[in-house]
């Protein structure tokens, strides 16, 4: 494929960077400003000091001046322009997890762009078909870029009022920090040929233990992603149970109750709905029994809301499961057999049916695992041969969840799908946006040991 020129920066000194968002503003009691026919942001990646351990300063990298990163939102169906300019000492791109669009504004590199270098900028400019809740973040070096805090929310606003007054978004990491707020290795050996190497102070939008007020009485549409690099969250909300589920991965479903823990892995998010308590009260917000951060009431004179109707289905193409071709595709851990990083290589640790993806060779998507027929419908079934769980990721389309050896599947569509220790599942998707897309296990060390592969759709 030919690749976009990549722009020099020349010139382009002092822009100002808009769409400010994260560190801690939440917004709710949505203003809306009328008449906005795009949104177009000047994203600056850059260095950044922040305050993770007190007294200390950890130095992250940032979008937007913040890490997390800035929040960007767009309506449905409009255009997203972005120039994103890069002030990181490093190569970099912005892949846009979840959105269905052209490969060449998909940000990986090699396969859909070159590396953004140093100094220079590239414009992302795409349209955004579905409304909800998804992220961005790079493509490149990915255990230390997105360790370093370069991951956002991406919003996508619904066209049409959908019921909700309120909402907050919540980004949940954990960072690789030692007590002095000093980075600890992103990946480490031992731990990637696992569950992946862990974070130690969990946060939520870049807060340890953060208190976020929210209108008592009201019904908060809470957006909480999980852009961390490796944990899952076994999410749950102490102190009401007033919590409902209203959309998973950027994908509405029928509303339902929360229940018990709802396990969210690396790259997942959930749409949540809470009828926050009287004012005073708090609600945890909840790893397991480990408490990540509060959402706090507070007085307001609003009279009590109500549950908002489901949320309007995306318009994604549905599967037409009676004609579609079976293709299988075995995750498996070759730890004992890995190939210890030999001259300058990465250890290899897993595989998709065989093949392992290095992060060094920038041939690797020149071997696509599958080739898909452009408009044809086809089941994955996905077979986890290991004892860990991956959340198995692919980008350009959204596939339907259909069923599983371990679990009631109600059926749903997602970008992302944890699939769990030896479980087997099924997913459906029509193969209707040609390229070549990655599909990849979303713990970032497994991604970048091995469990990463190409579909080609043609
Ligand atoms: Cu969040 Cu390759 O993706
Ligand atoms: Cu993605
Ligand atoms: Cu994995």
């Amino acid at each position: 494929m030919v690749f976009t020129r990549r722009q020099m920066l020349a010139g382009l000194a002092g822009l100002a960077v808009v769409g400010v968002g994260g560190g801690g503003a939440v917004r709710y009691w949505l203003g809306r400003p009328g008449g906005r026919a795009g949104h177009d942001y000047e994203l600056i990646a850059a260095p950044l000091d922040v305050q993770l351990v007190p007294g200390h300063l950890t130095p992250a990298w940032a979008f937007g001046g913040s890490a997390p990163g800035a929040e960007l939102r767009v309506r449905q169906g409009d255009w997203l322009r972005v120039r994103f300019i890069n002030h990181l000492p490093v190569p970099t791109t912005i892949h846009w997890h979840g959105i269905r669009l052209p490969l060449e504004m998909d940000g990986v590199p090699y396969v859909s762009q070159l590396p953004v270098l140093p100094g220079e900028y590239f414009d992302y400019r795409f349209r955004v078909p579905d409304a909800g809740t998804f992220w961005y973040h790079p493509h490149v070096a990915s255990t230390e870029q997105l360790g370093r805090g370069l991951v956002g929310p991406l919003i996508v606003e619904e066209r049409a009022p959908t019921g909700f007054a309120h909402e907050a978004t919540l980004s949940l990491k954990s960072w690789h920090v030692d007590e002095q707020g000093a980075f600890v290795p992103f990946s480490v050996a031992r731990e990637a040929a696992r569950v992946g190497t862990l974070g130690r102070l969990s946060s939520i939008n870049g807060v340890p233990q953060a208190t976020i007020d929210l209108p008592a009485g009201q019904v908060v549409r809470l957006r909480l992603l999980n852009v961390d690099n490796t944990a899952t969250y076994r999410l749950n909300f102490r102190g009401t149970d007033q919590v409902r589920l209203y959309a998973l991965d950027g994908n509405p479903i029928e509303p339902r109750a929360f229940g018990e823990d709802y396990w969210l892995g690396p790259g997942m998010r959930a749409c949540v709905a809470v009828r926050m308590p009287p004012a005073g009260e708090e609600v945890a917000v909840r790893d397991g029994p480990v408490r990540l951060g509060t959402l706090r009431s507070v007085a307001t004179a609003m009279p009590p809301g109500v549950w908002p109707p489901p949320l309007p289905a995306n318009p994604v193409a549905e599967p037409d499961l009676a004609r579609a071709e079976k293709l299988v595709f075995n995750v498996e851990w070759v730890g004992s057999a890995a190939v210890q990083g030999d001259n300058g290589r990465p250890p290899s640790f897993w595989q998709f049916n065989g093949q392992a993806w290095d992060i060094t060779d920038k041939t690797c998507a020149d071997r696509p695992i599958a080739r898909l027929t452009r408009g044809n419908s086809y089941i994955f079934e996905l077979k986890n041969m290991t004892q860990y769980q991956h959340p198995i990721h692919l980008h350009g389309m959204t596939f339907k969840v259909i069923a599983s050896n371990r679990r009631t599947i109600v059926p749903y569509f997602t970008d992302t799908y944890l699939l769990g220790k030896h479980e087997r599942a099924q997913v459906a998707l029509v193969a209707d946006n040609p390229g070549t897309w990655m599909f990849h296990c979303h713990v970032v060390d497994h991604m970048e040991t091995g469990l990463m592969a190409a579909i080609e759709v043609a």
